[in-house]
This record gives C-alpha cells, structure tokens and sequence, in this order.
C-alpha cells in the first residue's frame, strides 16, 4: 500500500468524543517508550505526524489520524509508565479499556512489543487481556535496528512460546524498525488486506 495522505484528525480523552466509526481503524498499542509513534511516523512517511520522544509518558490521549482518506490509525498513550500515579494509572486502563472494547470500527490492535527484551509481565497480560475480551490483535516488536537478528527472534519465539501457554494459537508477528522501515511495508500490506474486507456498519 502507498501512503499518499495522512492526516491528524483529533485529540480525544473522551470514548464518546472520537471521529464517526464510519472507517476501518487500527489501534497502536505497548509500553511507553516502545516506539508507537515513530513506528506511525515510519509508516507514513512524515517524521512529524505523532509526537515521539526519549521521556516515556509522551503520548497521553487517542490521537486519530487519518489515512489515505480511507481508513485511521490510532496512537495511544502507553502503559506501564514507571513515573505515573496510581490513580493516573487506573484512569488510563479504564479509558484505553472501554476505547478497545466499544470502538465498533476497530479491525485490528497492534501490540508494541521492544524486541530488545524478553517476555515482560506487562505485555503478556495486555495480550491476555485481548484474548479473553475477543478483540484481535498482532505483535508488532519494534526497534529492531537496535540488536541483532538472532537476538530478536530468540525475544520473539520467547514471547510466542509464553502466549502459547494461554493460546491455541499466535497472532501474526512483525519485527520493525522506525529507522530503517524493516517490516513496515508487511505490516500495511496487512492492513490492506484487513481494509479490503471491511463493511462499515454505520452509515456514512
Ligand atoms: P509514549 O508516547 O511515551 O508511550 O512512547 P512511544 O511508544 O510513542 O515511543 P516513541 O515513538 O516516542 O519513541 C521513544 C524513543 O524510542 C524515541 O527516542 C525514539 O527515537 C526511539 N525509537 C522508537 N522507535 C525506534 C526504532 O525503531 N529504532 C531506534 N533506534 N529507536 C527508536
Ligand atoms: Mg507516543
């Protein structure tokens, strides 16, 4: 898929508030600071769309922005930010919560995951949590250029191996990096082949 346009849209804090679910939308989700907005920015090709920066905790509302006139992808603020409250903390899971369970025009969610690591906790149960809810989703682990090739697929068969305890099954993997756009085009393609299928069910 080419990108000819992307577009912000909105800032929203508010589930009630976001843009009309007329268009097939996708979801980028993970720990704060595992690269969700400079993955979009890669992407699109605009080093300037979503706000990205080294302080973890950059990205604190659903960001809409809007693709090829076609379709949305979404940046949401990360979870398992060190520094946060408590009650900051519980704000944030009941208001990305209730966005990934009522978004009726959400296709796809893609978990963020820094394939620098192993398996964290965090991640595991956000999968868990996805499952168990019925909403689907892909691992997408990011900043690849960052270690080696070996490195990375041991991370991720770890990962795929841990999900495989809870799962009959693992969803599709990406391995990406925002530098060098390795697996961008893949993960599009993706996206393609999900846009391709989409029946909107409100009207427009
Ligand atoms: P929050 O909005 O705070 O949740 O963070 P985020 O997940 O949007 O992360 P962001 O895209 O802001 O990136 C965090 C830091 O990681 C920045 O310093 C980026 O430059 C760096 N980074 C992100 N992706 C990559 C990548 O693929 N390779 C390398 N080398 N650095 C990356
Ligand atoms: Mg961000």
């Amino acid at each position: 898929m080419i990108i000819k346009t992307a577009t912000f849209i909105s800032s929203n804090t508010r589930v009630d508030k976001l843009p009309t679910p007329t268009l097939p939308e996708y979801a980028f989700i993970g720990r704060s600071n595992v690269g969700k907005s400079s993955l979009i920015n890669a992407l699109t090709g605009n080093r300037h769309l979503a706000k990205t920066s080294q302080t973890p905790g950059k990205t604190q509302l659903i960001n809409h922005f809007l693709i090829n006139d076609a379709w949305y992808l979404v940046d949401l603020p990360g979870y398992g930010f060190a520094k946060a409250s408590k009650s900051s903390r519980a704000a944030w899971e009941k208001f990305i919560r209730r966005y990934l369970l009522l978004r009726e025009n959400l296709q796809c969610v893609f978990v963020l995951v820094d394939s620098r690591h192993e398996p964290q906790r965090i991640d595991l149960d956000f999968c868990y949590w996805l499952g168990e809810n019925g909403v689907p989703f892909m691992l997408v682990f990011t900043k690849a250029d960052k270690l080696s090739t070996v490195k990375s697929q041991s991370n991720i068969e770890k990962f795929r191996n841990a999900l495989l305890q809870w799962f009959e099954e693992v969803p599709t993997h990406f391995l990406t990096s925002a530098e060098t756009r390795l697996g961008c085009d893949q993960l599009l393609a993706a996206i393609d082949e999900i846009n391709n299928n989409f029946e909107p069910t409100v009207a427009s």
